[in-house]
């Protein structure tokens, strides 16, 4: 393919549709066609039809709207670094601010700068090292708990010892009593977003409570009730202990209703981003374990040379080579950050193609990651991809579980190392192996998660 961005020709703006060029793709409109074959609740069949259809880029239009899906480097590179001022989020995140507001993820301009230069501070190399000690006690917490021959749903564990790190780590709140109210009622909004993304309006609708929305309602009230909680103690404690939450509170010192509303959307924001991308991605790491043997002795290996015995550190963290190998592939095969959206603000190019302003881009780690030119025999499990040699070879955006460019996971450090250490710790006491007949299947939600959790038996070394 040509990756030149061709500059359109004079003229070419004017004119309503003339002089755009679109990529090959569906002929007729997928509102009527498309949406039944696909299902909506499975949008990642959709983009895999259309990457081995019609290749690195596609069109298609749900009714106005234009599409276009993009599996190609070049191309990914385009959107999200060089050409990034005139992709912005708005519209494509509309579904996710019902659940989260105006935070960091969702916010554009301004607002975003602001933010992400006040929340900075707490994402420094220096600071999450002083986060691995938390980590490290909350998962040895964990796992001492645990029994041989127990069965359980790791993903259920993930998700309450990474909510637990979050709150201590960036929010220095210990949230144990609530931890489990909390995930309940964020597992319920999961649930329940599904139905909602297919509901035209829906982030309007929700306003109304509507019967079939009032759970939806009910969750999110229960969330904000444990957020607004926790501001309230830290306001009422007047300590600043350097916090992500206190640098949140001195970048708006106000305690009008709008600041209170914006404070929530951030933290609720930080909580759910740090916490279940994090847990989904040791869920499917430990599935993949327990499907490869040869890697679990590798890993058991690593883990007894390196700590000796004794529960890892941080400053463990650079020798743990394999162990962050196995977590980088887990990444690759099940993303947790499945796809990514971006609206144009203008007419733009990319490659041949001349597109109109107001067309959504849509980008799948999923898709791209498992795509046999970039990762041959893709959907074998093999850590050694991502060893020094493997990496060099490798083109840049063909991986990309982080994201890339101005909107870049801002705690891709802090999840690298949390990601690492829980692992080093639980496996140097536990093996989990996968319930025979349990069923996993990849459900595309926010993030990634399996769909009908995931049942391990838990046995010792
Ligand atoms: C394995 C774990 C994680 C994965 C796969 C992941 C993935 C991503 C991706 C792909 C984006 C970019 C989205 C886009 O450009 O549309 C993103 C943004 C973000 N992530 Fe993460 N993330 C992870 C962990 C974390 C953690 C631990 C935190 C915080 C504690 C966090 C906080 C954020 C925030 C605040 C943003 C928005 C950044 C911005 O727009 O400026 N993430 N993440």
């Amino acid at each position: 393919m040509g990756t030149a961005v061709r500059q359109p020709e004079v003229g070419e703006h004017s004119g309503k549709s003339v002089g755009y060029r679109f990529p090959p793709g569906f002929q007729r409109n997928l509102l009527w066609f498309a949406l039944r074959k696909f299902r909506p609740a499975n949008p990642i069949l959709l983009f895999q039809h259309l990457a081995e259809t019609y290749g690195d880029i596609a069109h298609y239009k749900i009714g106005p709207h234009h599409i276009v899906f993009l599996n190609h480097p070049e191309y990914i590179r385009e959107v999200l670094v060089v050409q990034n001022d005139n992709f912005i989020k708005e519209r494509t995140v509309q579904r996710t601010k019902m659940l989260l507001g105006e935070g960091m993820i969702t916010s554009e301009g301004a607002a975003h700068r602001a933010q992400r230069l006040a929340a900075q501070p707490a994402f420094h190399r220096q600071r999450i090292g002083e986060y691995g000690g938390i980590i490290v006690e909350e998962a040895a917490r964990i796992r001492d708990l645990w029994h041989a021959g127990e069965r359980r749903d790791i993903s259920i564990d993930m998700m309450h010892l990474t909510l637990n790190v979050v709150a201590r780590t960036l929010f220095a709140t210990d949230l144990r009593e609530e931890v489990c109210e909390l995930a309940a009622a964020i597992n319920r909004i999961m649930g329940l977003y599904n139905f909602l993304v297919m509901l035209p309006a829906a982030e309007w609708l929700v306003h109304l409570r509507p019967p079939g929305l009032a759970a939806f309602v009910k969750a999110r009230k229960r969330i904000d009730a444990v957020v607004y909680r926790m501001i309230a103690a830290h306001r009422r404690s007047g300590l600043d202990r350097g916090s992500l939450l206190d640098l949140m509170l001195a970048a708006s010192p106000a305690n009008d209703a709008a600041s209170r509303q914006s404070l929530r959307d951030q933290v609720i924001t930080i909580f759910l981003a740090g916490y279940e991308t994090v847990a989904n991605a040791l869920s499917w790491t430990w599935y993949l374990l327990s499907e490869n043997p040869a890697c679990v002795v590798k890993l058991h290996k690593e883990i007894d040379e390196v700590q000796k015995g004794r529960l890892p550190g941080f400053e463990d963290v650079p020798r743990l080579r394999y162990t962050e190998m196995v977590l980088a592939e887990s990444l690759r095969l099940y993303p947790p950050a499945w796809a990514m959206g971006r609206y144009a603000r203008n007419d733009f190019s990319l490659g041949d193609y001349f597109l109109p302003g107001r067309t959504t881009v849509l980008i799948s780690q999923f898709v791209t990651h498992r795509d046999p030119r970039y990762f041959p025999d893709p959907l074998r499990f093999d850590p050694d991809r991502f060893s020094t040699e493997g990496k060099a070879q490798r083109a840049r955006f063909t991986y990309f579980p982080f994201g890339a460019g101005a909107r870049q996971c801002i705690g891709e450090s802090f999840a690298w190392m949390e990601g690492v250490l829980i692992l080093a710790t639980l496996a140097q006491k536990w093996k989990l192996q996968l319930v025979p007949g349990h069923r996993v299947e990849p459900q595309p939600l926010i993030t990634l998660r399996p769909k009908y959790g995931m049942i391990m038996q838990v046995e010792p070394r």
